[in-house]
C-alpha cells in the first residue's frame, strides 16, 4: 500500500491509514485468490492459500493502539528482515521460505500448572484475536510502523495457568538445522531465546503476532508466532516460537549471552541512552529513509512506565 506523505513522522495518525482503503483491498485480493498472487513487489510466493489459518484474516483492528507515523509499505517490511537463523544479513526472505509451518507446535512448560504441548493450530483458534498497529525500533537504528494480527501475550499466560512462584517467561525459537542455514554458525548460542517479567508479559502492549498485513505471518517475519513487544528493541521480539517457558530465573537471551555488555535483559528504547557502538537519538525509517527522532520507551511511554519505577540499579535501556 503507497501512502502518500509531506513530513511523513510528524503526520497525525487519522492519515497513517486510511482503514477504508486498507480494508478494501484486503477484500479485494480475498475476491481475486490472494493466495496464488506474488507478494508486490517482490518474488516470494503468498503463503495465504495453503495455510490452514488464512480463514481467520483479516481481524479487526483495535483503534486503542495508534500511529503518529504512515504504516510501511508491506514490500520493505517483509523484504528486509532480521532472522539470523536465515543469514547474518537483511534480505533471508527467500531462504526463509524453507521454514516448515506444520505440523507447529508449542510448548508450554516449567512453573505452571500443567505442562502441555498444543498445536498452533488449536492454540490460535482459542485465541482473542485482533490486529493491532505498532511502531518497531531495532536495535540498529531503522524503524517501521506495521499492522500485526494477533492476541495479547496475557491470553496465553492466562491460558498456561503459570504458578504464583513463576516470575519470568523465557521463549524459544524454532531451531531446523535442516532448513535454517544460519544455524551452521555453531558460535551463536542456538536456539534464539529472549525474555521477559511476568508483569511485561501481562502488559496489555506485549502481543503474539500471527499475522502482518490482514494474512498469516509470512515466514521471514517470524510465521506461525512471533513476540511483538514494541517499547523494546527489536532483538527481544522472537520470531517462530516453539516454547514459553515459565520460570523463576531471570532468562539470559540469545544477544545477552553473546555480547551482554551491549544487549541486556531489559533493552527499553531510549534515544538517551547510547549503544555503545552508536547513537540511539534518532532512526531511519525503513522505506522512506527519512531520519525521525527516536522517543522514549518508543513512544509507548504511558503503557509501560509504571514497569519501571521502582528499578533505579537496572541497565534498563540496553
Ligand atoms: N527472532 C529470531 N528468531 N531470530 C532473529 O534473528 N531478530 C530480531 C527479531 N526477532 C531475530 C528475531 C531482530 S534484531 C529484529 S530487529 C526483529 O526480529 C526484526 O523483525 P522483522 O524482520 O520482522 O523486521
Amino acid at each position: 500500500m503507497q501512502v502518500i506523505r509531506k513530513k511523513a513522522w510528524a503526520l497525525p495518525d487519522s492519515t497513517a491509514t486510511d482503514e477504508t482503503i486498507y480494508r478494501s483491498r484486503r477484500t479485494l485480493l480475498k475476491g481475486l485468490g490472494a493466495g496464488t498472487m506474488l507478494l508486490a513487489g517482490s518474488a516470494l510466493p503468498a503463503r495465504a492459500a495453503s495455510d490452514p489459518t488464512a480463514d481467520l484474516y483479516p481481524v479487526q483492528r483495535n483503534l486503542r493502539y495508534r500511529l503518529d507515523r504512515p504504516i510501511t509499505d508491506e514490500k520493505h517490511a517483509t523484504t528486509y528482515n532480521n532472522f539470523f537463523e536465515f543469514g547474518s544479513h537483511k534480505g533471508i526472505a527467500k531462504e526463509a521460505q524453507a521454514l516448515k509451518l506444520r505440523p507447529w507446535e508449542v510448548r508450554i512448560d516449567g512453573m505452571v500448572e500443567k505442562e502441555m504441548t498444543v498445536g498452533f493450530d488449536d492454540l490460535i483458534r482459542r485465541m482473542p484475536l485482533e490486529e493491532r498497529v505498532y511502531r518497531h525500533r531495532c536495535v540498529e537504528a531503522w524503524s517501521m510502523a506495521v499492522p500485526w494480527s494477533g492476541f495479547a501475550l496475557k491470553a496465553l499466560v492466562d491460558f498456561a495457568k503459570p504458578l504464583g512462584s513463576a516470575k519470568y517467561l523465557r521463549m524459544e525459537t524454532q531451531a531446523d538445522p535442516d532448513t535454517m542455514p544460519g544455524l551452521i554458525q555453531t558460535w551463536y548460542p542456538w536456539p534464539y531465546t529472549e525474555g521477559l517479567t511476568l508483569a511485561e508479559a501481562t502488559n496489555e502492549l506485549a502481543f503474539i503476532a500471527t499475522g502482518l498485513y490482514g494474512k498469516p505471518i509470512p515466514k521471514q517475519s517470524g510465521a506461525p508466532l512471533r513476540l511483538a513487544v514494541p517499547w523494546k528493541y527489536g532483538f527481544k521480539s522472537l520470531k517462530s516460537i516453539v516454547r514459553f517457558h515459565f520460570t523463576d530465573e531471570r532468562p539470559v537471551s540469545f544477544w545477552e549471552t553473546l555480547i551482554g555488555k551491549e544487549y541486556g535483559f531489559w533493552a527499553n528504547v531510549n534515544p538517551k541512552v547510547d549503544h555503545p557502538r552508536w547513537s540511539q537519538a534518532t532512526e531511519r525509517v525503513l522505506g522512506t529513509n527519512e531520519r525521525v527522532p527516536t522517543l522514549l520507551f518508543n513512544g509507548y511511554g504511558e503503557f509501560v512506565a509504571d514497569l519501571y519505577k521502582d528499578m533505579k540499579g537496572e541497565r534498563l535501556y540496553m
